[in-house]
């Protein structure tokens, strides 16, 4: 199979091209990616001798690139995306950009170009908040942020491309994935390399918001799965089924790196910050996928990637991150 990813010099997109290219040997990508301050070639150094591997550096919403690099390929797996919700808070207008407008050239030339499947990576955010219970596929969006509400918009017009002109649409929504390669600014990568400086970690609010944590390459053999076997028009829940509330979360990351619960800086709330989300996994289940690595294993994994892993983290935290993390945590 030849496929087409975007975004993939982000955090999941990187992870997700690594899987496919060790677990489907005869598959070949082609990378479109903007390279924004998300993206970041390092995250694939090691592909760089890898013929079936081709870089493009482009914009998904510019309607040439991205059909001069549709062409020929079996499938699209989309995961450019702006992804951060604090960021669009601050500047929404790269979110409705990349996250709606993004999709609509991808959707035109999908269209155009006949391409068998086209596979759109959206968030459990799409739902909003959930006091109790977990959401559904078939449940109603009800986005409570600009991200969310540019990721639905995203999800809403590849159905009505499906419903309309049949485009062989998929769509995934997982939970917060965690792993290497995560931008610094997520709550995991944040508190780690902060608490491996001596820096407070910054939680927003009674630390009590739930989030349902997937380790990210559990998440890619779940895409994996659902573009090779899932069916069009459809969506699918992938959630880890490992909700905890941040404070715990936090606890957890100091107790793996020794530092003392000192470090733990109440700050003030995230504007409209979503409570908790949870899924129904049952329908991705259907399919055959289950979590394959449990979360505490997992997380400490994670905390050890970042802990012999400062060559990469470091440049990150001493460039443009500095000037966003002072607007953004202004008394710390
Ligand atoms: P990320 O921010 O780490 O990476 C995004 C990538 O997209 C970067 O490489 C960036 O350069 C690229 N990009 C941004 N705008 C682009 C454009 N206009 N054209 C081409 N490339 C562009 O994001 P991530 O955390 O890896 O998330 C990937 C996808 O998964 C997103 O669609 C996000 O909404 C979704 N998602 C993420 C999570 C999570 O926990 N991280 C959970 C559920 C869904
Ligand atoms: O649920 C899936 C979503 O998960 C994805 O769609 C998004 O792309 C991804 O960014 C993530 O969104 P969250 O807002 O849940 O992730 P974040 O890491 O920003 O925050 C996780 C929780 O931690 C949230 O309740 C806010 C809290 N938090 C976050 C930061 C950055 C803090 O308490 N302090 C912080 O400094």
């Amino acid at each position: 199979m030849k496929l087409l990813v975007t975004g993939g010099c982000g955090f999941i997109g990187s992870n997700f091209i690594r899987h496919v290219l060790a677990t489907h040997a005869a598959d070949r990508v082609v990378n479109l990616d903007k390279l924004t301050y998300a993206g970041n070639p390092a995250n694939l150094a090691d592909l760089a001798n890898d013929s079936r591997y081709t870089f493009v550096q482009g914009d998904v919403c510019d309607a040439q690139v991205v059909r001069d690099v549709i062409r020929g390929v079996d499938a699209v797996v989309n995961f450019a995306a702006e992804s951060h919700v604090d960021r669009s808070l601050m500047e929404p207008d790269a979110f409705l950009r990349t996250d709606v407008f993004g999709v609509f050239a991808l959707l035109e030339a999908v269209k155009e170009l006949k391409i068998a499947r086209f596979l759109h990576i959206s968030t459990d955010e799409v739902y909003g908040s959930v006091e109790r219970g977990s959401s559904r596929e078939s449940d109603p969006v009800r986005p409570s942020n600009p991200y969310s509400a540019s990721k639905a918009g995203g999800d809403l017009l590849a159905l009505a491309y499906w419903h309309t002109h049949r485009v062989p649409v998929l769509i995934t929504r997982s939970s917060n994935n965690f792993g290497p390669h995560q931008y610094p600014e997520k709550v995991i990568p944040l508190f780690v390399t902060n608490a491996l400086d001596d820096k407070p970690l910054p939680l927003y609010g009674d630390g009590r918001n739930v989030r349902d944590w997937l380790y990210v390459l559990d998440n890619c053999a779940a895409v994996d799965l659902v573009l090779r076997k899932g069916e069009a028009g459809e969506i699918y829940n992938i959630g880890g089924g490992n909700e905890v509330e941040n404070v715990a979360l936090t606890r957890a990351i100091l107790g793996l790196l020794g530092k003392p619960e000192t470090f733990i800086t109440p700050v003030a709330d995230r504007p409209g910050h979503d409570r908790r989300y949870a899924l129904d996994s049952g329908k991705v289940h259907g399919l055959g996928w289950r979590p394959a690595y449990p979360f505490a294993a997992a997380l400490e994994a994670t905390v050890e990637w970042y802990r012999t892993q400062e060559a990469w983290w470091k440049p990150i935290k001493s460039g443009a991150f500095k000037a966003y993390y002072e607007k953004q945590y202004p008394r710390r």
